[in-house]
């Protein structure tokens, strides 16, 4: 993992702070945990995490509760009224704070530039709990899902739908591994240019396989994963509007899976939002493996928590 600041501390706040080596490392420790072969270790005895949530969150903040009490430590919930990250102070001084008290943070929050700040503060390890830019936990719990699942090798995974948080860490995530990873989305809603030209330098030779198109009936022909995630981001309320009507045609329902392998499986990082992203049919049916996809949250973020304080 990517040390940052003067002292070599460990941080992930975006899968680029991982190596390809350090992700299939978490990917074999989240398996093991998942059958329970690691059912008694507990690397953060002792350890205090506090987990500062300036968005709402339920799959983030309770598998990060759950995980941390598995592994022996004690996770301290930091409400939004309690932080006010850089408004009730500034974000360098919550970070050199909190590291007299705490072994580790856990963060959600807007900027990602704060999280950055924070890790720059922070004598311990932070961890992207979801910024406006990446959403690194989640990713790896999806590319464990899809291992889980299917395997990596020549795999197709296609995301539908907004350019966002979810979709540049799948980038990233897909570059790192050199999977085959698509980003269908509306004009004016692409990932951000600097974020694909990096996914490409990472990928290299295979800098091919990662493309983003507005195209999406071309672009699931062959799909074995279709990924969405909302169109309306938390803090992108004010665009509920504009939203809802541009990215319609992105719906992943029955006519446009019908387009992708005939066994394509389907993903959400949820919450989800019926009837718009997602049909109902869709995520309730026999292709969906959401819950799964959810469930496994736990497990590799056990497996990131034993990697960072190991
Ligand atoms: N997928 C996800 O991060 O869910 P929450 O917002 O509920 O944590
Ligand atoms: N893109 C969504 C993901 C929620 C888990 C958001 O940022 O709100």
């Amino acid at each position: 993992m990517k040390s940052k600041g003067k002292k070599k501390i460990p941080h992930l706040l975006s899968i680029k702070d991982l190596s390809r080596k350090e992700i299939l490392d978490i990917l074999c420790l989240a398996e093991d945990f998942k059958s329970r072969k690691l059912k008694k270790k507990r690397p953060l005895e002792g350890c205090s995490i506090g987990l500062i949530f300036q968005k709402p969150s339920n799959r983030t903040r309770v598998s990060f509760e759950v995980g941390i009490y598995d592994l022996g430590g004690n996770a301290i919930y930091l409400r939004p009224e309690d932080i006010q990250l850089g408004e009730r102070e500034s974000v360098a001084d919550v970070a050199k704070v909190l590291t007299r008290y705490l072994d580790g943070i856990v963060v959600r929050t807007f900027k990602h530039e704060d999280l950055e700040e924070l890790a720059e503060n922070a004598t311990i390890p932070v961890v992207n709990a979801l910024s406006d830019l990446f959403h690194p936990c989640q990713v790896l719990a999806d590319i464990f899902t899809v291992q889980e699942k299917i395997g990596l090798e020549n795999v197709k995974i296609v995301f539908v739908g907004d350019g966002n948080n979810v979709c540049q860490s799948w980038l990233i995530g897909a570059a790192k591994l050199g999977l085959n990873f698509t980003a269908a989305c509306p004009k004016g809603y692409y990932p951000k240019a600097r974020i694909v030209k990096e996914a490409k330098k990472i990928a290299g030779k295979k800098a091919k396989n990662i493309t983003v198109t507005q195209n999406v009936d071309e672009a699931v022909k062959n799909a074995d994963v279709i990924y969405t995630d909302v169109w309306v981001s938390m803090g992108q309320e004010d665009e509920t509007v504009e939203r809802m009507s541009v990215f319609r045609p992105y719906q992943v329902n029955a006519k446009l899976l019908k387009k992708a392998n005939p066994k394509a499986l389907v993903m959400h990082c949820l919450p989800a939002h019926r009837g718009e992203e997602i049909a109902s049919s869709v995520i309730d049916g026999p292709r969906s493996i959401v819950y799964d996809q959810a469930e496994n949250r736990l497990h590799v973020q056990k497996a990131i928590l034993t990697k960072l304080f190991s």
